[in-house]
């Protein structure tokens, strides 16, 4: 009786968590159909690359921009203007008519993708002076690693030297016996 009880209280609350969920398929769809002329996600094309927008402004804003963004500049709105300029004022179209979740959707898409997008580090071949910067390779120039090396020389020399003294001891010795 109560196992049942708890059972429509998990599929009742999975299937209210899915419905209110952003839905990245459906904002696939849109994006393609009406942001992708101007926008991709991970590159400048008309409009500015996508990825990582709710990073830079938060989603009300973004959902109002998108609804209307000339409306947003004229208004004053500092962040819409700054990225007005920075866009040479290339005005972006109203779309009045998607709704919020439609925008959310949307939303969801860009994160997806900007997440499975390949990173600028995923060369065919590792770039060493990337991933390190601060690496010094082995060269002459690397003074504190040519100290080490002669100090190392110098101590093995002097070993070489102690040993083959210490050989031709004993032999001194053995050809006393
Ligand atoms: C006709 C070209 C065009 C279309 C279509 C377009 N945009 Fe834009 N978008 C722009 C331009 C240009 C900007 C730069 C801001 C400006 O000029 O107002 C921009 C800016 C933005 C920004 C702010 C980005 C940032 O980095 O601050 C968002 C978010 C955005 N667009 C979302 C969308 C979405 C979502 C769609 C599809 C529903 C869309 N845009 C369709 C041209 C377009």
């Amino acid at each position: 009786m109560n196992c049942k009880l708890l059972l429509i209280v998990v599929v009742g609350i999975t299937t209210i968590a899915t419905a209110k969920a952003a839905n990245p398929e459906n904002g696939k769809m849109l994006f393609q159909g009406r942001c992708a002329s101007c926008h991709n996600v991970t590159k400048k094309l008309t409009g500015p690359a996508l990825a990582g927008v709710e990073d830079r402004h938060p989603e009300a804003w973004i959902i109002s921009f998108v609804k209307g963004s000339q409306a947003m500049v004229k208004s004053g709105d500092a962040a819409a203007l700054e990225v007005f300029n920075k866009n040479n004022q290339v005005i972006m179209p109203d779309h009045p008519d998607l709704s919020d979740d439609q925008i959310r959707d949307i939303l969801a898409y860009i994160k997806e993708t900007a997440a499975n997008a390949p990173k600028e580090d995923d060369a065919p071949f590792s770039r060493p002076g990337q991933k390190e910067p601060n690496l010094m390779p082995l060269s002459i120039y690397n003074f504190p690693f040519m100290i080490a090396y002669l100090v190392l020389i110098v101590v093995m020399v002097i070993l070489l030297v102690f040993l083959v003294n210490i050989k031709s001891y004993e032999h001194h010795i053995h050809k006393d016996d």
